[in-house]
């Protein structure tokens, strides 16, 4: 991990860059200033196009997201009332994610860097989403602002393609703690939502039918995984599984609602419980939970409810994905005096810890 010097607040240059984020199957572009205001930002998702596969097929995302990204640029400066000459940077996610899909949104902010001559800067998409803590989306005014997340903090990154701890000494300085060691904690809603028969994207579907469930109903499996920060969640998957089988070949109605409200319950309990043990570990003095699953509010409150470190969750809009947190990140980057050449290309399988 490199080691970079800690800047003052009052030493940060001040930035209006324009975010693009194009990974999986949401078009969006933001323009943010310093990291923390939001001019605008817009996400044109394509849940519909997908919900017919049952999850995201990567050609038909990358050919929408060429249909759509011209437009939601435009837009995007246009209600921010700025035009890229009032741009300092343009910040664009560079991995990870699908191939094709990435490729739309970084030849996108190439053409407009080769039109502008701004800086262009390339962002890790599970950076951002750990930097939409730093957007506060209830002000314009920079006297008003929260306060941002202090320093060392505890992120726990979780998303349809990745959960991670990461320990966070500073801007930029990623240290993996642990990680999913298979499925991603929103990948194993997804699966689970396709095997108990709810419809794409698992998770909101997940949380929604388990509102009238029974959260002891099933006694499924957590995998503590001792002595490490890894988690684990495809043995829960299976054991949803065995469970429905049963209760298939018995030809028994799917209790539906226990079913999510006990899977949830399960996840839920492995995620806050790891989390709050590492952040006593590491002694940090935040916790900062973000990536799509974190919109979960079983998840939400149970953070919310314990008392020994303050958290950060985004608010709902900020959690999925978006481009406001590719400006934010792209924002401490410009700060911190990063650039990249125009020769950058995406970075599918790109680590945090390799930033
Ligand atoms: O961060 P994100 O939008 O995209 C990736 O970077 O992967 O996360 C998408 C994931 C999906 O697996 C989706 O099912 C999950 O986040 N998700 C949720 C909720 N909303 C989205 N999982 C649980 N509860 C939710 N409310
Ligand atoms: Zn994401």
């Amino acid at each position: 991990m490199k080691k970079i010097k800690e800047l003052k607040v009052e030493e940060l240059p001040p930035g209006r860059i324009l975010g693009i984020e194009s990974s999986c199957d949401e078009t969006a572009a933001a323009v943010v200033e310093n990291g923390r205001i939001v001019l605008s930002s817009l996400v044109a998702s394509q849940v519909e196009l997908h919900a017919q596969f049952g999850g995201v097929f990567p050609e038909v995302a990358s050919r929408q997201h060429i249909r759509t990204i011209y437009t939601i640029v435009s837009e995007t400066l246009k209600r921010a009332h700025v035009d890229l000459g009032e741009i300092d940077a343009i910040a664009v996610t560079r991995g990870p994610g699908l191939p094709g899909s990435l490729v739309v949104g970084l030849n996108t902010a190439k053409g407009l860097v080769l039109g502008s001559g701004l800086p262009i800067i390339g962002v890790n998409h599970l950076e951002a989403h750990v930097y939409s803590a730093w957007v506060d989306l209830a002000t314009t005014d920079p006297a008003n602002l929260s306060p941002e997340p202090s320093f060392p903090l505890l992120a726990l990154i979780v998303s349809g393609g990745h959960t991670e701890l990461v320990l966070m000494r500073g801007h930029l300085q990623y240290e993996r703690l642990g990680a999913t060691l298979d499925d991603a904690a929103g990948e194993a809603f997804d699966k689970v939502a396709r095997l108990i028969g709810l419809s794409y994207p698992g998770g909101p579907s997940i949380e929604k039918a388990s509102e009238s469930g029974n959260p002891r109903a099933f006694h499924f499996p957590r995998a503590w995984l001792e002595d490490t920060w890894n988690f684990s969640f495809s043995g829960l998957k299976t054991a949803v599984l065995r469970e429905v089988r049963r209760m298939q070949e018995q030809t028994l109605p799917l209790p539906i609602a226990d079913l999510a409200a006990s899977f949830q319950q399960a996840v839920v309990d492995v995620l806050v419980v790891k989390t709050l043990k590492a952040a006593e570990a590491m002694e940090a003095h935040e916790i900062l939970v973000a990536g799509g699953v974190s919109a979960n509010r079983a998840l939400r409150q149970a953070f919310l409810a314990q008392e020994a470190f303050p958290v950060h969750i985004p608010p709902l809009s900020l959690c999925t994905d978006n481009a406001a947190m590719i400006a934010a990140a792209g924002y401490f980057r410009y700060a911190y005096g990063h650039r990249d050449g125009l020769d950058m290309d995406v970075l599918p399988n790109w680590p945090l810890y390799e930033v």
